[in-house]
């Protein structure tokens, strides 16, 4: 039986021409999934990237790392609570393991301090959303989550820092990320103190809500936290950083 030739539609093939003057045809199917690999490939360079400045941050604080894992959990909750989408959610679960990267600049005099910071030591570490985006905003798949680490301690009042941004001038996700690190920041357990429970958090966030924080955003959080502890699962996953990570770890 003779051998059947594999037939090409022409229209969908394409000529590449190299510095080495030979040429090649391509098939558009073929070359798309060369551009794909590709993608997929340097996405996979990327969160290499993360899991290694991350490395750096657990070094530096192992608590500040545990606080980005879960301020990254929360965020999520909320950004998947708004609906956003599967892009949205990757771009936000990036900036919120890097929102407190720079922390690594902060000596760790004031950022282990387990007491009441003094006045110069407060304005050392208020530096670090802006140390967070000079570390980022170099390596071009990092700069939106260079942007969104500037602005999340702006207040939704316009008193917040750096820049003193208003209202929906903030950055949606540096929005998200406050609230997630605030919620954080009161049910984690200390050294010198312990968590707060998670309806004792939600009366804060609404006392603040307006002033600190965006309303429409803390009600979505708090609807959103409320089913999230009745499903009684004591760990979480995250899709950048590997393994499984303590809810109330400290
Ligand atoms: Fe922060």
């Amino acid at each position: 039986m003779p051998k059947k030739n594999k037939v090409v539609d022409m229209k969908n093939v394409v000529s590449l021409h190299g510095n080495n003057g030979i040429s090649e045809k391509k098939t558009v199917e073929s070359l798309t999934k060369e551009v794909n690999a590709l993608k997929a490939e340097q996405k996979e360079f990327c969160e290499m990237a993360v899991r290694s400045i991350l490395h750096a941050l657990d070094c530096k604080d192992h608590y500040t790392y545990g606080h980005s894992m879960r301020v990254t959990y929360y965020s999520l909750v909320l950004g998947k609570e708004i609906g956003l989408d599967e892009e949205g959610l990757y771009d936000l679960e990036m900036a919120s393991l890097f929102h407190d990267i720079g922390k690594i600049a902060v000596p760790d005099e004031v950022l282990c301090k387990p007491a009441r910071l003094t006045e110069e030591e407060f304005i050392v570490m208020k530096s670090h959303p802006e140390k967070s985006a000079e570390i980022l905003e170099g390596f071009k798949p990092f700069e939106q989550a260079a942007k969104y680490a500037r602005h999340h301690h702006e207040r939704y009042d316009g008193r917040g820092y750096p820049d003193g941004m208003k209202g929906e001038e903030i950055p949606l996700f540096s929005r998200i990320i406050l609230i997630a690190d605030t919620f954080d920041a009161m049910t984690s357990t200390r050294p010198y103190r312990k968590g707060l429970p998670y309806e004792v958090a939600f009366e804060e966030l609404h006392e603040f809500s307006g002033s600190q924080f965006d309303p429409f955003l803390v009600e979505k959080f708090c609807e959103a936290m409320a089913r999230e502890k009745n499903k009684n699962e004591s760990t979480f996953t995250l899709s950048i950083i590997e393994g499984e990570f303590a809810k109330d770890a400290a």
